[in-house]
């Protein structure tokens, strides 16, 4: 299936890796041009370079607001439009309730959801633009469930979904699509960094997954790429899992 995606231009955060390189590894073969950042500097290069001639990087933090500003002013001068905003950020830090600071709660409420929002709003005027605008929140299986240990995630991301859910209306008519995924588990360097301090942790949750096995990011990135696309031109406001089956709830 052709994705019309040729020469249209997305914006990928948190790209350098994981999740995020997926979704701009799949746009890119897709015909894509793609501005990614990330945090550092060496890893962002590389994966710039890795994703080649259509990939464009700019150092970001998207839990500041002023580099959000400046990512969405590098796209303006490069590309003076923009088709598909993939809103992705780095996890907050696990622990239990007696762990977490007012502090803790602040900066993951800025990673989770402050980004979220600053990014869609900046970038409307340039989606605006586009003859098929999109956006992709990208969130977890724990806005169904909770997960163990991940306390901001699980209270945050919700929060991400409400989101999506209730600025639908308001961007349909503007022409502008807004969706959000939840990945289960997809093998990146992250879950495998989490997984080596103990061996059997991967079986243990391969076990639990109807389909046998964890994701690729390229699985997830290809799945992204669809939803960003024109072809997925009726789907609004809608969440879908990437997990495997490992969801078991009705609803
Ligand atoms: N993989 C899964 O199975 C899974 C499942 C559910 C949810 N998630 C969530 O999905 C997100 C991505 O996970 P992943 O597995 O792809 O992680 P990953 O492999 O660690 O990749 C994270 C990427 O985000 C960048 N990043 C982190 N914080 C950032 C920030 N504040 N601003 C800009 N870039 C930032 C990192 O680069 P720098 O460190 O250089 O900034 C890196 O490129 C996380 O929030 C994770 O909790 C993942």
């Amino acid at each position: 299936m052709d994705l019309k995606l040729n020469k249209r231009v997305y914006l990928v955060t948190a790209a350098s890796r994981g999740l995020g390189f997926g979704v701009a590894e799949a746009l890119v073969r897709e015909g894509a041009n793609v501005v990614i950042c990330g945090r550092t500097e060496e890893s962002l290069k590389k994966a710039a370079a890795k994703l080649g001639k259509q990939a464009k990087h700019l150092m970001a933090d998207v839990s500041k607001e002023r580099d959000i500003d400046s990512l969405v002013e590098f796209v303006d001068e490069n590309f003076k439009k923009l088709d598909g905003l993939f809103v992705n950020a780095g996890g907050p830090p696990p622990g239990k309730f007696s762990d977490i600071s007012d502090s803790d709660w602040e900066k993951a409420f800025h990673l989770t959801l402050m980004s979220a929002v600053w990014l869609t709003r900046k970038s409307l005027p340039l989606l605006e633009k586009s003859d098929a605008p999109s956006v992709l929140y990208s969130t977890s299986i724990s806005v169904k469930q909770p997960i163990d240990n991940l306390l901001l995630s699980n209270a945050l991301r919700p929060g991400v979904i409400g989101l999506m859910r209730s600025i639908s209306p308001e961007l349909g008519p503007k022409g502008v699509r807004i969706n959000a995924i939840c990945p289960g588990y997809i093998y990146t360097a992250r879950v495998e960094e989490l997984m080596s301090s103990n061996e059997s942790a991967k079986d243990a949750i391969e076990s639990r997954i109807p389909l046998g096995r964890m994701g690729t990011p390229s699985e997830f990135g290809t799945t992204c790429a669809f939803l960003l696309s024109p072809v997925a031109s009726y789907i609004h406001g809608a969440l879908l899992l990437i997990d495997g089956g490992l969801y078991q709830g009705m609803m």
